[in-house]
């Protein structure tokens, strides 16, 4: 893999050596990887945004970055083991290395946000992405109202950043609640029950001070969005993330469109009022 010369700017179909730093389990089928560009440099990416990380011998996947960019020193990736390029990563150990394109996409609208009351909402993996603007919003609460962090897992052994959870409940700067879909009955989890949608209902919000984050897999969305415009919310307070199969992760093969938009360079992160009429988005 070429490395990238500090003095040029960074070539978008080259990919950048990283090395791994660290390699932790969040769940049986999802890791975190603690990553470092080989050059020194700073990703500087923004939450919301994605990187295409590559082996090689193996294609390329797009992966969210999942640390806040005021990490110095290193970046953070969430990764489900799901096929051939993650089932490679899920074999890498410390010292290992890998490339990365990016950061590519539109990020979190963080300027949309400030000064308002914010709902963070994630389901099952979407826990990922959102982690980089949760640990954002905790390094700046200074810019926003309140803050609710509300995550729904299938199970509790699905339960993702199971430590940044219970930091975060202990966190004077916002309040966050978990809940699993089912549980065994002879597990000891003594969490939550439920969907995440059925946790709205019962925050009080004020409509038009607030702004809801939204990031989970498809069927999620539907459920949940019902519940915040029952809280009063509009298209245009609610933001998303969508994924699509991409290639190129810039806008130029059309891998991942969405009628005119591309999820790659207009999205992933989009207001809910620039997809909702279009076919197949949600
Ligand atoms: C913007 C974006 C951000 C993403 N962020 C993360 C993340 O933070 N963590 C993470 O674990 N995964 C993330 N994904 C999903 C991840 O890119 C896919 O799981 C990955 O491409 C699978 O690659 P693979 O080579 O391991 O699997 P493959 O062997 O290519 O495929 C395995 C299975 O995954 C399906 N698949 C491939 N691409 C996608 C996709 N984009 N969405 C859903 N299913 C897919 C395939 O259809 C196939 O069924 C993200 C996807 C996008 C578009
Ligand atoms: S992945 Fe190529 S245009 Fe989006």
């Amino acid at each position: 893999m070429p490395s990238s010369c500090p003095n040029q700017p960074t070539p978008i179909f080259a990919p950048r050596n990283c090395r791994v730093l660290a390699v932790s389990d969040l769940t049986p089928q999802e890791k975190l990887f603690r990553l470092q560009l080989e050059d020194g440099s700073e990703l500087n990416h923004q939450p919301g945004q994605f990187v295409q990380v590559s082996i090689p011998g193996l294609t390329e996947a797009p992966i969210s970055l999942a640390s806040a960019p005021s990490r110095n020193g290193y970046f953070e990736l969430g990764v489900r083991r799901a096929g051939s390029l993650t089932g490679a990563m899920h074999r890498l150990r410390p010292g290992d290395r890998l490339g990365i394109r990016g950061p590519f996409g539109r990020p979190f609208q963080i300027e949309a946000l400030r000064g308002n009351n914010l709902l963070l909402l994630a389901g099952g993996c979407g826990l990922a992405p959102l982690r980089s603007l949760i640990e954002y919003c905790r390094d700046h609460a200074e810019q926003f109202g309140s803050i609710a962090v509300l995550y729904g897992a299938r199970s509790p052994q699905d339960l993702l950043f199971k430590d940044d959870l219970q930091q975060w409940q202990r966190s004077d700067c916002f309040s966050c609640r978990y809940t699993v879909d089912r549980h065994p009955a002879d597990s000891c989890y003594d969490g939550e029950t439920g969907l995440l949608s059925q946790l709205l209902p019962e925050l009080k919000i004020d409509p038009a001070a607030a702004r809801a984050v939204v990031v989970g897999p498809p069927p999620m969305y539907r459920p949940v969005i019902a519940a915040l415009r029952d809280k009063g919310l509009r298209s245009e307070q609610i933001m998303l993330s969508l994924e699509r199969n991409m290639r190129c992760g810039i806008g130029k093969c059309g891998h991942c469109s969405i009628e005119h938009l591309y999820c790659c360079s207009d999205g992933p992160i989009f207001w809910l009022h620039e997809i909702e009429e279009l076919r197949g988005a949600l």
